[in-house]
């Protein structure tokens, strides 16, 4: 028996980017405008969605465990008289499709990223047990029919918010789902991203990341017609009151122009940190991958942003044991780590994945090589972040706070190098930024005093 609309529950657990962060809130919003409530714990959820990741193999298996617990979570509460349904969103639901619906009979629905705004459809179409893909590339915006958060759910995620201006990628590197899961690349209008971002900042968010696979690549319409890149966006962003900060991911090497660059210098709001992936530090296998760029443009663009913004913070994404990837190539990657000094990164073992350029290569690398070359580069990212972070202790930085701490009386938020800091301070400096003096390392945070 269902139970009657007012008192639905959802639960959406998301695996993946920030992207799936922000779409798993766009799918509460538009579920609440169903009855749906939020469910506290999956356990009492009438609707659960996985919202799911296909970037690597590891990533998407998961999903298929996931099922199975949930498939034994449903028949529980099918012997207690309630109904469960299953939905699985995101980049897997894209890339398999019905293939899931076979793979796992508890599924009820599958909806593709691109779909979210026909999920009220897709439900009532389920209503009768029907189970229900859609995994179209509509030809309407999602975003223009999406409805906007409630005051009160803005208020319930906290004073740092995401936007996403820009989705999909035409990049297609060759080792990359994302151009299959997420399709073409598209730019948001430059007025609903405005309006999103004013929204949010009347309801309390002090700080927006931009998102998008692509973000520096943002081409929205203005209010004319006309083609506005990022800065432009930032500068209309800088003059809401109210808006402290503002980020964005993840950037592109390519996309990086001059206007850009000097928003670093220009735009006090706009914070010194950059998100720039390179994946690798040889020519050879960035050729190979399709990036489209040698490794002196990329220390270039790092030059001109730290021209700009000297105190810049960089971070950046790297694949080891990419198809064909010698030693020679691997240390190539070590020796522009050790140049550019990244104040974080993320490394990841290359994943062949269906579909792709590189999949197809003969000359993948053993596991046993990829793990060793992993452990090296992560050896080294730790050690670079550890430097980074100590390198900050005696200065004084801004800090915009977020939440309360765990111990009583303590607050925490980010620097503006999106290092977490804790603080003791009064509850009411949540959403502002205050100065602070920082004194201390902890493993995953900064601890400082106010000044
Ligand atoms: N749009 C971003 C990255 C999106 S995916 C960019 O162009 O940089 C996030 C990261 O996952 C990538 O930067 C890459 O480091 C990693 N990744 C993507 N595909 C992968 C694969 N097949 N195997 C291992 N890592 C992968
Ligand atoms: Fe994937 Fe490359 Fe596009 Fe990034 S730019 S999303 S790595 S295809
Ligand atoms: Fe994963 Fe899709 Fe993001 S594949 S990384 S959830 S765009």
């Amino acid at each position: 028996m269902s139970p009657p609309p007012q008192a639905r529950k959802v639960f959406v657990k998301s695996f993946g980017c920030q992207m799936n962060v922000y779409d798993a809130e766009r799918m509460k919003d538009v579920l609440a405008g169903e009855g749906y409530g939020e469910a506290a714990d999956i356990e009492n959820a009438d609707l659960i969605v996985l919202n799911t990741c296909h970037i690597r193999e590891r990533a998407s298996e998961k999903v298929f465990s996931e099922l199975g617990k949930l498939r034994e979570l449903k028949d529980g509460r099918r012997a207690l008289g309630k109904s469960t349904r299953i939905a699985v969103a995101g980049c897997v639901a894209q890339a398999e499709g019905g293939e899931i619906l076979r793979r796992q009979a508890a599924v009820d629905i599958v909806i593709g990223p691109q779909s979210y705004h026909r999920f009220p459809e897709l439900l009532r179409r389920s209503d009768n047990g029907s189970r229900i893909v859609d995994t179209e590339f509509p030809v309407e915006d999602k975003f223009d029919h999406l409805p906007a958060p409630t005051t009160e759910a803005i208020r319930s995620r906290g004073v740092s918010a995401f936007v996403t201006i820009q989705e999909g990628c035409d990049k297609f590197c060759s080792f990359c789902v994302v151009p299959f899961t997420r399709g073409a690349e598209i730019s948001r209008p430059l007025a609903r991203v405005i309006e999103d971002a004013r929204l949010l900042v009347d309801a309390g968010v002090a700080e927006i990341t931009l998102l998008g696979q692509n973000v520096n690549a943002y081409h929205g319409a203005d209010e004319t017609g006309a083609t506005r890149g990022l800065r432009h966006l930032f500068e209309r962003l800088a003059a809401i009151p109210g808006l402290e900060r503002i980020r964005y991911m993840t950037s592109h090497p390519n996309d990086f122009d001059d206007e850009l660059v000097a928003a670093h210098a220009e735009i006090d709001k706009v914070m010194p940190f950059v998100h720039l992936p390179v994946q690798s530090g040889s020519d050879r296998i960035l050729k190979a991958m399709n990036r489209k760029h040698r490794i002196e443009e990329y220390l270039e663009t790092i030059r001109r942003l730290r021209a700009a913004r000297p105190d810049l913070a960089l971070s950046s994404d790297f694949i080891v044991g990419f198809p064909g990837e010698s030693d020679a190539d691997f240390e190539d990657t070590i020796g522009l780590i050790h140049e550019v000094n990244f104040a974080s990164a993320f490394s990841f073992k290359y994943s062949p994945r269906p579909g792709t350029k590189a999949a197809e290569l003969t000359n993948q690398v053993p596991e046993t090589v990829k793990i060793e070359r992993l452990a090296r580069l992560q050896e080294l990212e730790v050690a670079q972040r550890r430097e980074f972070n100590q390198a900050t202790i005696g200065r004084e930085v801004d800090v915009l706070f977020e939440k309360t701490g765990r111990h009583p009386g303590q607050i925490g938020g980010k620097s503006p190098y999106l290092q977490a800091v804790h603080v003791e301070g009064p509850v009411n400096l949540v959403g502002r930024v205050a100065k602070v003096r920082i004194v201390g390392l902890k493993p995953n945070s900064l601890t400082g005093e106010l000044v």
